[in-house]
């Protein structure tokens, strides 16, 4: 039985307070766990609060739910007494901040209780033995960083790595070789949020670097590399005039998407994450009929981890991809629903960091606990290698 949940305000990567969790139970087990907290936020997501208040409401309404009621190793139960406290359908009372920190450190005090890594108490004995392919954040802008591309995200994907430890080296190699290409340009960089280059170039720019970047790396490696896109294109959509803007360039939607084809097939890209805005299932429906037979066309702002949202998509063939952030819905059984129907659907699972993030490495166990084929979690700020190296380190007894 769970015997105590403490909560605190601990930093995350941009130095705002979140809200950390620890679990205890009776038997002694502990699990820790911290919520991540997003820039480019979707619009349906659920609700984060400012950590005090996620903080008091959750001490008052969820804490005693949970203590000497719920067993820290039954996370449905532990995620429906985080609902039936919250009593909403977003988060917006508790918070999702504090739901999604106490779910994942139950799940780690459940798993210690077990004796169990957290990727085999989640996965159980029956999850496969693949890797997730980490897709690294390497140059972008967007709102995570001010004068840099429109593009939210230039993603390394070393699709050809032999294991997890050549694909998080290689991608490591990508940002510096980045780093290099940028310098031979004479273009300072910056870096955003999430540790990626954040120069001031135009996107046409940024392809030709990161391209050149990945090509000298997958020479080096000797295995393929390629790399994909979050163009988070919600914050570049103006509803009103309903149109895309880069900069002084305009897009309508039908441009939009055909823009975005082009690049696939220019780029030969992977993965392409919110190619349209949030709101439009039938622009993304038209570029996944287009090009989904060769690249991923993944729903973040989308779907926002939602099962109805997924089910809309799975509906109007928007997609094939959804991206999984806990903290988007607020539990790790939700989570994992929203995994579970993709799956029966063909589409691909990709488990997320924020760009707000801590050391928290829930996310790496996750994607191994599900099969996910890739986790993007970026490529070398702090952070960030805290699930890269967890991933190593799973790596070594897991797959
Ligand atoms: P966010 O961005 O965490 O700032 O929302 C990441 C993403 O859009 O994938
Ligand atoms: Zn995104």
């Amino acid at each position: 039985l769970i015997t105590s949940v403490r909560l605190r305000r601990v930093l995350d990567s941009r130095g705002n307070p979140t809200v950390e969790a620890d679990v205890l139970t009776e038997s002694g087990g502990f699990g820790r766990a911290a919520a991540p907290s997003g820039a480019s936020t979707g619009e349906y997501e659920a609700i984060e609060l400012p950590p005090g208040e996620a903080i008091a409401n959750a001490r008052k309404r969820a804490v005693p739910r949970l203590v000497d009621e719920v067993y820290a190793g039954d996370q449905r139960a532990v995620d429906a007494a985080l609902h039936a406290a919250d009593g909403t359908d977003d988060f917006s009372d508790i918070g999702a901040n504090s739901a999604v920190a106490i779910s994942m450190a139950a799940a780690k005090a459940g798993a210690d209780v077990l004796g169990a890594p957290l990727y085999q108490h989640l996965g159980g004995a029956f999850r496969g033995d693949n890797f997730p392919v980490p897709l690294g954040n390497v140059v972008g802008g967007g709102e995570h960083a001010k004068e840099a591309t429109y593009i939210q995200e230039f993603l390394s994907a070393p699709v050809g790595a032999p294991s997890v430890e050549e694909a998080v080296f290689a991608n490591a190699q990508v940002h510096a070789a980045v780093g290099d290409v940028l310098d031979e340009r004479g273009v300072p960089a910056a870096k955003g949020d999430e540790g990626a280059w954040a120069p001031a170039i135009d996107d046409s720019e940024a392809f030709e670097v990161v391209e050149e970047a990945v090509s000298r790396v997958a020479d080096d490696r000797g295995f393929d590399i390629k790399f994909g896109l979050d163009v988070a294109a919600t914050e570049l959509y103006d509803a009103d005039d309903e149109v895309y803007r880069y900069g002084d360039e305009e897009r309508t939607p039908e441009e939009q998407v055909e823009y975005m084809a082009e690049l696939v097939d220019e780029y030969d890209l992977a993965y392409v994450e919110d190619p349209l805005d949030e709101n439009d299932y039938a622009g993304t429906a038209d570029l996944t009929e287009k090009v989904g037979d060769r690249t991923l066309i993944c729903g973040d702002d989308l779907f926002v981890t939602n099962v109805e949202r997924l089910q809309t998509g799975i509906d109007e063939g928007a997609g094939n991809s959804i991206l999984i952030k806990p903290n988007q819905i607020g539990t790790l059984s939700d989570a994992f629903d929203a995994v579970e129907l993709a799956t029966k659907h063909g589409y691909d699972a990709v488990i997320s960091h924020r760009s707000g993030e801590t050391e928290d490495t829930t996310i790496a166990h996750l994607a191994v606990a599900t099969d996910a084929p890739f986790i993007k979690t970026g490529a070398v700020a702090g952070e960030r290698t805290a699930k890269l190296n967890e991933l190593i380190r799973i790596a070594e007894d897991a797959v």
